[in-house]
C-alpha cells in the first residue's frame, strides 16, 4: 500500500512555564515564528504529503497565527497541502482536533511539538523507515544521564524517595513520533472516552496495547520549555558557502595589460569594455556567486557607458559594498591566472596586497598562483588569458 504521511505540528499551547509575553511557539527564531522551523524541516522531507498546523483556539490568537502562516507560505511559494486547526485545552485535545481534520486518505501521521525546533530531516527518514517495516508506533528517544527517583510527598510537603528505577531501562522520549493514522485516531478516541491524561501520543497507543518502538533520537532535539532555554534561540548558526568565478580576455585591442589592479610592464594589450582585468572579474563573479547574486554581467552590463574603461577595482569595491550588507564573512580567496605570457610571478606580491586591502583579508587568507597550459589551446598560443577564482565564506544565520 502506498503511504500517505501527514505531519501534525502542535503550536496551540500556552507556554506557561516559559513566562514570556509572546507564547513560545511564536517567539522569533531567525526572524520567523518558532513553529516555522519545524514546518520547514517537514516541508523539505520527501516523505511528507501534507502538514497540519495547530494554533491556539482563542479566536484572536488563532486568526493572527493563521494570517501570519498564510503570509509565510505565500512568501515561500509552498506546494504541499497545508491545513489549519484550533487546538484544545490539553495537548491531547490539540492532537485529537488535528487527527479529526487529517485527510481520510492518510495512512500515517507524524506528531510533533513545535517547541522542538531542532530535529532534523534525517530523524523523519529514520521514523519512516520503521513505518515502512510495518511498525505502527515509533518514538525517538535518548538514554538518561541522570538517575531518576520516584517520590512521595509528606504532610509537611517534604519529598521522600519511594523507588529508583533502573536507569538502563529508562529513556527520555522526543517528538516527532510516528504512527499509523487509523490506530492513533482510535487510541485518542479511547483515551477521550476513558478520560485519561497522557503526556505524549505513544502513551495513547500503549493504552491500546500497540507496541511502541523506541529509536535513537537526537541530542540537539531539545524542547524549549523554560526561560533559560531561550538562549538556544539566540545562538548564531554558521553555514559554509563558496563561490566560483571564471573569466577570459583576448590579447588584442589597445588597453594596457592590468591584472589584479597592477599595470604590467609589457607591450601586450587586452580587449575589453572595462579595463579588462581578468583576475578581478573572476574574483567578482566568485563573490557574487557566494551571495547568490548572479554575475558581473548582471550588475555591470558591458552595454552600459557607465562601465566603459572603468577600473575593475572600482567595480570590486561596489561588489564589496553589497557583500558588507550580506550576512557573509569571507574566509579565503584562491586565485589562479592561466596564460603563456606575460610572466605573472614578479607581480603577485603587489596583486596580493591589492586583494587583501580591498577585501579586508590578511595575507594568509589570499593565495595567488599562475600556470601555463603547456603551449596548448588559446592561452598556449597567447591569444588570450584566463583566470579562476574560488571564494569561501561563512554565512552567519
Ligand atoms: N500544545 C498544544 N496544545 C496544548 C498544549 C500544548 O498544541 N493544549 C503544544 C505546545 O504548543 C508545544 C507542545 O504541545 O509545542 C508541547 O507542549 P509544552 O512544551 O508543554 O508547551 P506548552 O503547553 O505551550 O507549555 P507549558 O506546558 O509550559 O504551558
Ligand atoms: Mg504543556
Amino acid at each position: 500500500m502506498k503511504k500517505e504521511i501527514y505531519a501534525i505540528i502542535l503550536a496551540a499551547g500556552s507556554g506557561s512555564r516559559m513566562q514570556t509575553e509572546t507564547k513560545k511557539q511564536f517567539l522569533l527564531y531567525q526572524n520567523k515564528p518558532l513553529w516555522w522551523q519545524s514546518f520547514i524541516t517537514f516541508y523539505h522531507s520527501p516523505f511528507i504529503h501534507g502538514i497540519i498546523l495547530v494554533f491556539p483556539e482563542e479566536e484572536q490568537c488563532y486568526a493572527k497565527a493563521v494570517a501570519q502562516a498564510e503570509a509565510l507560505l505565500k512568501e515561500h511559494n509552498h506546494t504541499l497541502p497545508v491545513f489549519f486547526c484550533k487546538g484544545g485545552a490539553l495537548r491531547q485535545d490539540s492532537v485529537y482536533n488535528a487527527l479529526s481534520i487529517t485527510p481520510p486518505t492518510a495512512t500515517h501521521v507524524l506528531v510533533h511539538d513545535s517547541a522542538r525546533p531542532f530535529f532534523t530531516a534525517f530523524l523523519i527518514t529514520k521514523l519512516v523507515e520503521e513505518l515502512n517495516g510495518g511498525m505502527k508506533a515509533v518514538a525517538p528517544s535518548l538514554p538518561l544521564s541522570d538517575t531518576i527517583k520516584e517520590f512521595a510527598v509528606t504532610k509537611e510537603y517534604k519529598k521522600f524517595v519511594t523507588n529508583t528505577p533502573n536507569r538502563n531501562f529508562l529513556r527520555a522520549v522526543q517528538t516527532p513520533q510516528a504512527f499509523s493514522f487509523t490506530e492513533l485516531l482510535q487510541a485518542h478516541r479511547h483515551i477521550r472516552e476513558k478520560q485519561l491524561t497522557i503526556t505524549d501520543d505513544a502513551m495513547a497507543m500503549e493504552e491500546l496495547g500497540i507496541p511502541v518502538l523506541l529509536i535513537d533520537g537526537e541530542s540537539s532535539n531539545h524542547k524549549i520549555t523554560h526561560k533559560e532555554d531561550l538562549s538556544m534561540l539566540t545562538k548564531q548558526s554558521f553555514y559554509p558557502c563558496c563561490g566560483y568565478g571564471y573569466d577570459v580576455h583576448k590579447f588584442q585591442g589597445n588597453r594596457p595589460f592590468v591584472l589584479g589592479g597592477v599595470t604590467f610592464d609589457t607591450d601586450m594589450k587586452i580587449e575589453a569594455h572595462s579595463d579588462g582585468d581578468v583576475l578581478i572579474h573572476a574574483l567578482m563573479d566568485a563573490l557574487l556567486s557566494c551571495m547568490a547574486e548572479g554575475d558581473i554581467g548582471k550588475h555591470f552590463p558591458d552595454s552600459s557607458k557607465e562601465f566603459e574603461n572603468i577600473s575593475s577595482l572600482i567595480l570590486l569595491d561596489k561588489v564589496m559594498e553589497k557583500w558588507k550588507q550580506s550576512k557573509l564573512q569571507l574566509s579565503h580567496v584562491d586565485l589562479t591566472v592561466i596564460c603563456q605570457k606575460p610572466k605573472i610571478s614578479p607581480y603577485t606580491v603587489q596583486i596580493k596586497k591589492n586583494i587583501c586591502r580591498l577585501l579586508s583579508l590578511s595575507e594568509n587568507q589570499v593565495n595567488i598562483k599562475a600556470t601555463t597550459e603547456e603551449g596548448l589551446g588559446f592561452t598556449g598560443n597567447s591569444q588570450g588569458i584566463k583566470a579562476v577564482a574560488l571564494v569561501s565564506a561563512v554565512k552567519i544565520g
